[in-house]
Parts: structure tokens; C-alpha cells; sequence
């Protein structure tokens, strides 16, 4: 049996190219003592992988070329060499764009059946588990208050923008076009939207805020990040979550005026986190995601590619706001 994979070409040296990728073949690998072979059902591709290849997400360590591309999937075991995990196993794992995957079966995590388990790798899996405890771990949320997210409409945003909802916020996101600001108004219930590439943006967002902003949650950094660093009120709090605006770029700039002079100021709170910070912490967010799914009260969104050999277009598309919600590509059925 073939494993089909895509492997990074060469490192990207300024925007990402699909020639930044190829395809190889390779003989399906066997499991060996205590380890599961894996079958990607579908793989998620989140804009923090971007600066994995940028060499900025210091968690990932130093980007290479020559290796499977990595990124989460939902698969099924095919194979086990574990008395732990059975055949037929749901599972997710970090397979890399590959076809199929080896995993000691300790590093794979058993998942519920659900409805679509791509779901595994948006609302319940990093991002929404992203979205959930950088809202309420940092954000603090409270009733009346205004939220302003940016990248709304997208896989960590939109869930963001959705849970400050259903605990009373008034809920601000910033998005990059007219028909995802319709979307986050008309479908998900926010108060308002604003598009970034707007000639008026400024004006716009400013307006937007009303009187002030409690909560920015912060997935861009750039020019977003200063315009609500200058209209967030006295005791608010950033959750620097991601700088997607200076990715994908060979020339990332520097952050924004105004830190830490805003900060003293207003007495406002700024501060990142990394989703595994709160591992021990994942079945209590995932069970209230999964309540709020079930209730009808959280719209989990996803658009999709499809085939393996899709992964790198997805990718690319995602990082220039090609997607609303969570980016899938099925692999197999
Ligand atoms: N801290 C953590 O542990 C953690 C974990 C997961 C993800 N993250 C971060 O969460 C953020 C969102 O990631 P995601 O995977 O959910 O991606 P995503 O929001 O689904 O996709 C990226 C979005 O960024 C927006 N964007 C791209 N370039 C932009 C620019 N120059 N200015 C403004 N917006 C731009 C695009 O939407 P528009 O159409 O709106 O421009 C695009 O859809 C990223 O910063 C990521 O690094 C952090």
C-alpha cells in the first residue's frame, strides 16, 4: 500500500507559493510494539502554522524543508500494535499531510463519534479549545461588556466572537470583506462588524467601538492591533492570541506605537497564551463548546477542500482570507 504525502519543497522566503511544496509517495509504514497506524480522514490547516515555516512560533521549533508539511488530523486506526487502542479507533493526531500516519498510541487522543468528525479538528480540537480559553481565561467576559475580535470570521475568531455573545458582550469583529462582515452579523449574531480593507476603516472601527473596548482578542496584530489599543478603556484586557497579519511575509513589522505608554495609561492588561497552557483543562472546555452545539446557541463553521493534494492551495487560500470558520481538507471517507 502507497502513502501519499506532501512535503515542504523549500522554506518560503517571502510570500507562500504552492512550489513551497511537493507530493511524494512512500510505502505505507507498519506499526511497531505499542504504536497505531493511522488513516487521515481529514486534516485542519490553521494560520499558526504559517509561522511555524516563518520561524516564529518558537514552541514549533526551527522550520525545515525535506519533511512531511505537519498539522492536526481526525483518522482512524487501521492498525495496533497497542492493547490500549482497537482498530477502527477514532482518533486524532498529529499526522502531518500524509495519507497515513505511526503513532505511539499514547500520542494519539480518542475522540467521541460525532455527527461530522471534522468537528474534531475545528470547535471541539485546537482552535475551539483556543478560542474558549483565551476568552475566558484572559478575556474575563462580562455582561455589557464590548469584545472586539479580529480575524472574526474565521476558525478561532468566529467562535470567539459567538461565546462573548452567549455570555451578554457586545460583540465587535473585524473582518476582510463586505460578505464575511454580513455573515458575522446576519448568521452568527454579532452586534457589528467592521472590513479591514475598507478606505475607511479607521473611521469605521472607531465607531464600531462606541465608547470604548473591554476585551480585544487579538488574532492579527498590525494596524488592528493599534487602532484598539488607542480606544480600549480603563482595567481592559488584549488576549494576544496571533499575529496573522505578519506571517506570511519575509519582512513581518514591528508591533504597534503606543506599548507600553496605552498600557500605563489605561491600566490595561495585555497578554498572550499558548492553547497548551490549559491541556489539563481541554474536557471542561469541550464540554461546554458541546453543550452550546448541542443547545443551537454555537454555530461551529467549516469550509472544505478536497483530496490530499489540495493541502497546499487550502493553505495558501486561508492565509488571504479565502475561508470562513475552520479550513478542512477530506482525505479519505
Ligand atoms: N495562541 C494559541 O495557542 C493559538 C492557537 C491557534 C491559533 N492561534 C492564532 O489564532 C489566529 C487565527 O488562526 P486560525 O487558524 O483561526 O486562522 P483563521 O482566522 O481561520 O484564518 C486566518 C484569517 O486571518 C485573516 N487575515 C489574513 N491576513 C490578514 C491581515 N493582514 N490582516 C487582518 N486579517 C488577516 C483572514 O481573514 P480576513 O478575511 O478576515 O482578513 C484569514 O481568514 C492566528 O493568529 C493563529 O496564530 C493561536
Amino acid at each position: 500500500m502507497q502513502n501519499r504525502q506532501v512535503v515542504i519543497e523549500s522554506l518560503p522566503q517571502d510570500k507562500l507559493e504552492l512550489s513551497n511544496f511537493a507530493m511524494r509517495t512512500e510505502p505505507v509504514p507498519a506499526p511497531g510494539a505499542g504504536e497505531v497506524l493511522c488513516r487521515t480522514l481529514a486534516l485542519t490547516v490553521g494560520a499558526g502554522q504559517r509561522a511555524g515555516l516563518q520561524g516564529s512560533a518558537t514552541y514549533a521549533g526551527a522550520p525545515k524543508s525535506g519533511v512531511v508539511m505537519g498539522g492536526s488530523a481526525v483518522a482512524r486506526v487501521e492498525a495496533s500494535e497497542s492493547n490500549s487502542i482497537a482498530v477502527g479507533t477514532l482518533v486524532t493526531c498529529p499526522a502531518g499531510w500524509q495519507e497515513y500516519s505511526v503513532h505511539e498510541a499514547r500520542a494519539v487522543n480518542v475522540v467521541d463519534e460525532v455527527d461530522d468528525p471534522a468537528h474534531h479538528l475545528g470547535v471541539y480540537g485546537t482552535n475551539g479549545l483556543t478560542a474558549y480559553f483565551g476568552l475566558f481565561a484572559l478575556g474575563e467576559p462580562q455582561a455589557g461588556q464590548t469584545l472586539v475580535v479580529s480575524a472574526a470570521a474565521g476558525s478561532v475568531g468566529h467562535l470567539v466572537g459567538q461565546m462573548a455573545k452567549i455570555v451578554g458582550c457586545r460583540v465587535v469583529g473585524v473582518t476582510g470583506s463586505e460578505e464575511k462582515c454580513q455573515l458575522l452579523t446576519d448568521t452568527l449574531g454579532f452586534d457589528t462588524a467592521v472590513n479591514h480593507r475598507s478606505p475607511d476603516f479607521r473611521g469605521e472601527f472607531r465607531e464600531a467601538c462606541g465608547d470604548g473596548i473591554d476585551i480585544y482578542f487579538d488574532n492579527t496584530g498590525g494596524d488592528i492591533l493599534g487602532g484598539a489599543l488607542r480606544r480600549m478603556k480603563t482595567h481592559g484586557r488584549i488576549v494576544c492570541c496571533g499575529v496573522v497579519s505578519q506571517y506570511d511575509t519575509g519582512a513581518p513589522q514591528p508591533g504597534p506605537r503606543g506599548v507600553p505608554g496605552l498600557l500605563v495609561n489605561n491600566r490595561v492588561r495585555m497578554e498572550g497564551f499558548l492553547v497548551f497552557d490549559y491541556a489539563d483543562r481541554y474536557a471542561e472546555g469541550r464540554a461546554q463548546m458541546r453543550a452550546w452545539v448541542e443547545a443551537g446557541q454555537l454555530k461551529p463553521l467549516q469550509d472544505e477542500f478536497q483530496g490530499l493534494e489540495e493541502m497546499p492551495r487550502a493553505f495558501i487560500d486561508m492565509l488571504a482570507g479565502g475561508n470562513v470558520g475552520t479550513r478542512i481538507v477530506r482525505v479519505a471517507e
